[in-house]
């Protein structure tokens, strides 16, 4: 006789997680994009299918592989990031968005190479859709994380996004600090609500953040929020 496997903490979930840079195209051969590693939303992805839960990764531009057996989509610019989340968003129960999506994407995308011409070279830049901000307005059911890297004022600026893009929970990491934020194995984060600090984790694995994070979300799904 088979016994069933247990029930874990998300089995039955579906989680989608972005992670790693957008890239946002200047001509054929160029574009712009920055130096996230992807590294904490691979670890809670990683987390969120070893805690039962069926995973989405959305991942833009990173230089470490993701984790194995996850669900991958793969894309570039801000705005295939979000028709990737929005395909996935009617079944998600939680949507983390650890990406650094780039604020502004060039205006004008070239058919073809630039040619080298004057001394000086100016591109125009035009907003991208924040995605966290569109996907708070159509929020029905979804838990929705958001992160907030600062360098200062971080309690002030985190709550500020949370309401700005109606998060359940933000996750403000202190971008001065040793051992956090970009490139890193480790991190040390906020996280608050609506009401405040809910958790102050110090430096630690990402995956032990995630483990947090993830309990946390676990425990108020399961709460009615
Ligand atoms: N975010 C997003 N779409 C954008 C910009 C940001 O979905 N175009 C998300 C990030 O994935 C992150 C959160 O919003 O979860 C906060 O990103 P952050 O860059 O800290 O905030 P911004 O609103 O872009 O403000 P600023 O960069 O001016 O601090
Ligand atoms: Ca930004």
């Amino acid at each position: 006789t088979q016994t069933a496997p247990e029930a874990q903490l998300l089995t039955g979930k579906k989680v989608v997680v972005t992670a790693g840079g957008t890239i946002e195209r200047i001509d054929p051969v160029r574009y712009i994009t920055n130096d996230s590693s992807g590294k904490m939303g691979f670890a809670i992805a990683g987390i969120a299918q070893e805690l039962g839960a069926e995973v989405t990764l959305i991942m833009g531009n990173t230089q470490v592989s993701p984790p194995a057996n996850v669900q991958v989509i793969r894309v570039q610019s801000a705005d295939e990031m979000y028709d990737a989340v929005l395909s996935q968003w009617d079944e998600a129960d939680i949507v983390v968005k650890a990406a650094a999506v780039a604020d502004y994407r060039p205006k004008e995308v070239y058919k073809e190479k630039m040619k080298k011409t004057g001394d000086t070279l100016s591109l125009e830049l035009i907003k991208n859709i924040d995605i966290l901000e569109t996907l708070g307005k159509q929020k029905t059911h979804q838990f929705l994380i958001g992160f907030a890297a600062e360098t200062n004022d971080i309690e002030r600026y985190a709550r500020e996004k949370l309401e700005r893009k109606n998060c359940d929970l933000i996750v403000a990491n202190d971008v001065t600090r040793a051992g956090v934020g970009f490139g890193t194995d480790t991190n040390a984060v906020n996280i608050y609500d609506r009401e405040g600090l809910v958790e102050e984790l110090q430096v630690m694995a990402k995956e032990d953040v995630a483990r947090q994070l993830l309990s946390i979300a676990a425990e108020r799904i399961a709460g009615g929020n």
